[in-house]
């Protein structure tokens, strides 16, 4: 078969949640520049406008919606909205995440690596580890839910959760409920690939490494970070939105479709330890 079939996603629904930024405005580019018609799905109006118009303008058939992920009601409905505009749901992707803050370690590589206090166990706030879970972990929780009502009656669809590198590798710097919200969404993207399965959806993840967003603040914009991150990763630099492209390719095309309950790692090597 040739590429342009078998990656074809000309005319695909597609959600993006926390599609406004970063690795979400990433799979949504990719899908919108090759065809799919997309809508970002976001809690911030003044970024959904701002890409929403870039990637018109760019002749992208491209739709904005704004929702919280942790208001389960007004999700659904925005999810409801964006399947009546373009008439189904083929991609869903269970995006939208946020930093958990400190961790229990003050720095992300190097030789000094105090400990925090404010990180610890013993100080970590209620607040923090429900705020954490709620977005990470229940929020994509109701999005596939929100995904498997509209695809099952259509028998086909592809539910894509990003988890991260953090749900296979205790990251020290940052906060404990990610790990446990991460390795949670993992799980639950396991179990849901076989509930969906007898349905033609499947359900995979995305385990992004260290990329260059606007989570935490869009700290990892500092060169020196990124400097500092990329000592620490087998292929000696991170990773920017653009590097996800391909794997949302797979995922949301007929190349992907044999694809199911797995954890795709994209981490530049990250995971498998330092030799350099
Ligand atoms: N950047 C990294 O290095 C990295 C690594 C591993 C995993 N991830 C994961 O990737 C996903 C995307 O993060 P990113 O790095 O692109 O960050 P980002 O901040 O650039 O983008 C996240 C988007 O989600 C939106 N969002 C946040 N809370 C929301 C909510 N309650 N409802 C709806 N939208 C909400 C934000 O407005 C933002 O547009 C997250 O799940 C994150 O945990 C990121």
């Amino acid at each position: 078969m040739k590429i342009e079939q078998l990656f074809n996603v000309k005319g695909r629904a597609v959600i993006v949640t926390g599609g406004a930024s970063g690795i979400g405005l990433g799979y949504a580019e990719v899908l919108a520049a090759n065809g799919a018609r997309v809508t970002l799905l976001d809690i911030d109006e003044h970024r959904i406008e701002a890409e929403v118009n870039r990637l018109r303008a760019a002749g992208m058939e491209v739709n904005g919606r704004v929702a919280d992920v942790t208001d389960h009601t007004g999700l659904d409905r925005a999810i409801n909205q964006a399947v009546s505009d373009y008439g189904r749901l083929d991609v869903m992707f269970a995006n939208a995440g946020i930093d958990p803050g400190p961790g229990y370690v003050g720095a992300w590589v190097g030789d000094e690596r105090p400990r925090l206090t404010e990180g610890a166990i013993e100080s970590y706030t209620d607040n923090r580890w429900n705020r954490v879970i709620d977005v990470n972990l229940n929020g994509i929780f109701a999005t596939a839910r929100a995904a498997a009502r509209h695809m099952r009656p259509q028998g086909s669809g592809r539910i894509v959760i990003t988890t991260s590198a953090a749900s296979q590798r205790v990251e020290p710097a940052i906060g404990a409920a990610y790990m446990a919200a991460k390795a949670g969404a993992a799980h639950f993207m396991r179990s849901l690939a076989l509930e969906l399965a007898f349905y033609q959806i499947t359900v995979n993840a995305v385990a992004p490494g260290m990329f260059v967003t606007n989570i935490g603040g869009g700290h990892s914009k500092d060169p020196a970070v990124q400097r500092a991150l990329a000592s620490v990763i087998p292929l000696h630099r991170v990773g920017f939105p653009k590097d996800i492209g391909g794997l949302a390719l797979l995922l949301a095309s007929d190349a992907g479709s044999y694809i199911t309950g797995q954890e795709i790692v994209i981490d530049g090597g990250l995971c498998l330890g330092r030799v350099d």
